[in-house]
């Protein structure tokens, strides 16, 4: 190998081993749902702002745009949010939560409150003792009955906080979000 090829390779692995290390040195997580976008690109400022890994909770059966037609009535998303045990299935693997001590928890708002997929999410993995904040994207609903809803359903969790982010202005609703 040439040597100007090996410290092409040695400086990419320097800069990939670093990035893996700082993800693991940080407490914080983001865990994300989004399906139409708006809420990934909330996550990944977030993400970017605490150094920390941003994974996206992907969803089994991928949302269609006839899924979140909210206008049709019976529409796959607004059945949904009609029938509080559906737990739509998840496809991927989150497991990178279990290590981390402050959890960034994102979602679009779905009638008000958070959707479905939010309570498979909790459900599948072990959060008691881990710090909760809140984070949802939404057509101008507040994140408040989310907080709220979620509080009710799963009282040994410990939310800290909730933030609803506009994409206009995210750079200070994320500040609002990590203020102490
Ligand atoms: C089924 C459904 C219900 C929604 N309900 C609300 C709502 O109650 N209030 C609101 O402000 N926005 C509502 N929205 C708009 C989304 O919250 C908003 O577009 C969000 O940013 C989408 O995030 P995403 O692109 O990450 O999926 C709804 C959207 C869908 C698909």
């Amino acid at each position: 190998m040439k040597l100007s090829k090996l410290i092409k390779c040695l400086s990419l692995g320097a800069i990939m081993s670093f990035s893996v290390n700082s993800f693991a040195a940080t407490n914080d997580i983001v865990v994300y749902f989004s399906a139409s976008g708006n809420t990934k690109i909330a996550a990944d400022a977030l993400a970017k702002k605490l150094d920390a890994q941003s994974l996206a909770i992907e969803a089994k059966q991928v949302y269609t745009d006839d899924d979140l037609n909210y206008r049709q009535d019976d529409c796959r998303a607004n059945v949904e949010m009609k029938t509080p045990d559906v737990r739509p299935e998840i496809a991927n693997n989150l497991s990178a939560v279990n290590d981390k001590e402050n959890v960034y928890l994102g979602f679009p708002i779905w009638w008000g409150t958070a959707p479905r997929i939010i309570q498979t999410f909790i459900e599948s993995y072990n959060l008691e003792g881990k710090k909760i904040y809140l984070f949802c994207t939404s057509g101008g609903s507040s994140i408040d009955r989310s907080l709220s809803d979620l509080k009710s359903l799963y009282p040994k969790l410990h939310f800290i906080k909730a933030q609803r982010i506009k994409l206009g202005s995210a750079d200070a609703d994320i500040e609002a979000l990590l203020a102490k």
